[in-house]
């Protein structure tokens, strides 16, 4: 096999690709996309069959061990996830020195960044079963930290994790339940935020996993890895956008102002740009977004009945989809469009939409991290750079400077 890297080293020459647009960082096998076709797979499996016939652990056992898991195996995983859903009783104290109003993204970012402090029983990379163990517990606690970091916000006591519920149930039960007061977790809640999960779970390449990848290259331990990850994925242009969408649709109010929203996104001098559109790889429609969109109708429909921001999305994306500047770019909605319409409908804040999203991703990056972890052919990530700075030039003193 020709390896054009060892031809490049030979002649010291590199490309030169922002945005790594058409460059390949790695070998996978967890995720496939076919973004002209509006495919996606999970380990093979369609994202559309996941997301009618199977629920969220098992999506993640299948993305971290390669296969669906048999009856038995689905039992243990299951089981193992549900014992390791308690943090650390230091949490609490760490969690005390963030400030009142911060936003809960940001004490993601520090929490699962410290649990390479309080877990630092699994963090030699080199051992599978330490790979494994602090799987388990990334994919087990997210949900609590989560949990905690939006009652840490409006002031609430934590909620401890049940193990007699499942995985989105306990999230949700962590959310809303109070101290003494039963909750009661609506099973069609539960059931959208399961399916939410499932679509959220891996997605490839993508700046967020590709975080992961690189910061983990270096050998750091999973959870550094993981925190890098929530960084990356808060950004607008990344999971950030399903807040961002939803004070896009707020801004935009009525169904009337549309047409001015769309014309500043076309203008080349205004940085507008609709929110929950594009992809760099899909150049059709997102298959999550198609299923989310069903959600969403079905979800207003059980609930309110009637949401203005879904009347206005829809439209919005009715005259999207038929103008020129849009199909020239094949700009389609992405899976943020409609999911922030769901969790609003759900009664989740939107500074949780992005906590959510990482949730779901949780799984896909640790796999991500593994897959790279275990490759023979392992090398720290460190990309060149085509430097247009000055050339050698001499040192002025401070008294001579103009
Ligand atoms: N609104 C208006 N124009 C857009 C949009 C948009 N949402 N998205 C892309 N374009 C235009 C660009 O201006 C560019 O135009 P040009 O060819 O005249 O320069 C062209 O379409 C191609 O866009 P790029 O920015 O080159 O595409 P890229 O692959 O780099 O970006 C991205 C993809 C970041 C998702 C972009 O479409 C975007 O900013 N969308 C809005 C934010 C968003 O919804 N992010 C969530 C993505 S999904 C996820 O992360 C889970």
């Amino acid at each position: 096999v020709f390896d054009i890297r060892q031809l490049y080293k030979k002649m010291n020459l590199f490309t030169y690709d922002p945005g790594y647009k058409s460059t390949a960082s790695c070998e996978s096998k967890i995720t496939y996309i076919d973004g002209d076709e509006g495919i996606l797979l999970y380990r093979g499996y369609p994202i559309e069959q996941l997301a009618e016939k199977s629920n969220f652990l098992e999506v993640c056992y299948l993305i971290f061990y390669g296969e669906l898991p048999t009856q038995e195996q689905y039992e243990e995983f299951v089981y193992v996830i549900k014992h390791h859903s308690m943090v650390h009783e230091g949490f609490r104290d760490f969690i005390n020195g963030f400030r009142r109003d911060a936003h809960p993204m940001a004490i993601m970012v520090g929490m699962v960044g410290a649990m390479s402090a309080f877990y630092h029983d699994s963090t030699d990379i080199t051992n599978p079963s330490h790979q494994e163990i602090s799987a388990h517990r990334l994919l087990a606690k997210i949900p609590t930290i989560a949990a905690m970091s939006y009652k840490y916000t409006i002031g609430q006591p934590f909620i401890y994790p049940r193990n007699d519920l499942g995985y989105a149930e306990n999230f949700l039960h962590m959310m809303y339940a109070v101290p003494a007061e039963p909750y009661h977790i609506d099973p069609l809640y539960a059931k959208a935020l399961d399916l939410i999960l499932i679509l959220h779970a891996d997605h490839e390449q993508n700046a967020s996993a590709s975080t992961v990848r690189l910061a983990g290259s270096s050998g750091a331990n999973p959870f550094a890895a993981a925190s890098a990850g929530i960084g990356c994925l808060w950004g607008a242009a990344h999971g950030g956008a399903n807040e961002a969408v939803i004070r896009m649709l707020e801004k935009i109010g009525s169904a009337n102002h549309i047409p001015e929203f769309i014309a500043r996104a076309k203008d080349k001098d205004d940085s507008f740009r609709l929110m929950g559109f594009g992809h760099r790889v899909y150049k059709h429609y997102d298959p999550r977004a198609k299923i989310i969109r069903k959600m969403a109708i079905d979800i207003i429909n059980k609930t309110s009945g009637n949401d203005p921001l879904l009347n206005i999305a829809m439209k919005l994306e009715e005259i999207a989809l038929t103008d020129e500047y849009f199909i020239e770019k094949k700009l389609y909605p992405n899976v943020d469009f409609y999911s922030g319409i769901i969790y609003k409908a759900l009664g989740i804040p939107t500074s949780m939409f992005t906590v959510i999203f990482v949730m779901g991703r949780m799984i896909g990056w640790i796999a991500q991290w593994r897959e790279m972890i275990q490759d023979p052919e392992r090398v720290i990530g460190r990309p060149r750079q085509n430097y247009i700075g000055h050339a050698s030039r001499d040192f002025v003193p401070i008294d001579e400077r103009k």
